[in-house]
């Protein structure tokens, strides 16, 4: 096979195969907050979030939400649909935490009557701005029907989401999606699904997710190891 390494991101690294429609997705033992700000080699992530990714697009495809995932490869490795990526990062929020108890001066934790859905634009030399959609109009990233669909979209997948993580006793507090153009012009979801990209709380309120990592609450592993063995219980 030839992989060449098409791309090198914070969490993964991106190959070309053989195929010009497929690349290979290899998980990083990387994790990083505050846009690289903070970083550390940690052993042991790459295959969890290999694992729980796959395991949650799997299932997405299998709801009939489109997807980039193809399949699992090996531990570390993935095969995906080639995209053209949006430079939006999607964020959807069921419960305040994070930014957005920052911008508002909420504290975290309260439910939102309707979720929230958010956009960011994807620019580290930027540092991922809050946009609006008026913002992505000038910037011609989408349409106002790609607009629409992008947050219907979204909102779908978090009932789907919010369900599973409930039946194995995790509240789905907020999330991150990208979504890509595939070779015939249709968004489809991207990216990852793990606790790098969402927030998990359990009864007690434990973080089960990256904030252990951003905040320095604990192993970041002991808890993606937890939410993995959780999602097995899943329906
Ligand atoms: P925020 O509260 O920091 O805006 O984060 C909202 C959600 O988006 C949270 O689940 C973490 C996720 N997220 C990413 O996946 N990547 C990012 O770069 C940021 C800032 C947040
Ligand atoms: N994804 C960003 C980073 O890797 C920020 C974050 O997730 O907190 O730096």
């Amino acid at each position: 096979m030839s992989n060449k390494l098409l791309y090198s991101g914070k969490a993964k690294d991106i190959f070309s195969t053989d195929d010009e429609q497929v690349i290979l997705a290899r998980y990083k033992d990387q994790a990083t907050a505050f846009n690289g700000v903070k970083k550390e080699q940690i052993a042991g992530k790459g295959v969890l979030n290999n694992q729980i990714s796959s395991f949650i697009f799997e299932k997405l495809n299998a709801a009939g939400v489109a997807t980039h995932f193809i399949e699992k490869v090996s531990d570390t490795d993935q095969l995906n649909k080639k995209v053209e990526i949006i430079p939006l990062e999607v964020v959807l929020r069921n419960y305040t935490a994070g930014s957005f108890s920052k911008r508002f001066g909420v504290e975290e934790g309260i439910a939102l009557e309707t979720p929230i859905v958010e956009f960011y634009y994807k620019n580290d030399d930027l540092d991922d701005p809050f946009i609006n959609d008026e913002h992505v109009k000038f910037l011609k990233i989408a349409s106002d029907q790609e607009i629409a669909f992008l947050k219907e979209e979204t909102r779908r997948i978090n009932e789907l989401l919010s369900d599973w993580f409930r039946q194995i006793g995790l509240k789905l507090i907020d999330f991150k999606l990208e979504f890509g153009f595939d070779k015939d012009g249709k968004i489809i979801l991207a990216d990852e699904f793990s606790p790098d990209n969402c927030r998990l709380w359990d009864a007690e309120y434990h973080h089960m997710d990256k904030d252990v990592f951003r905040r320095g609450l604990g192993e970041l592993t002991d808890v993606y190891q937890v939410v993995w063995e959780k999602l097995q219980a899943i329906k």
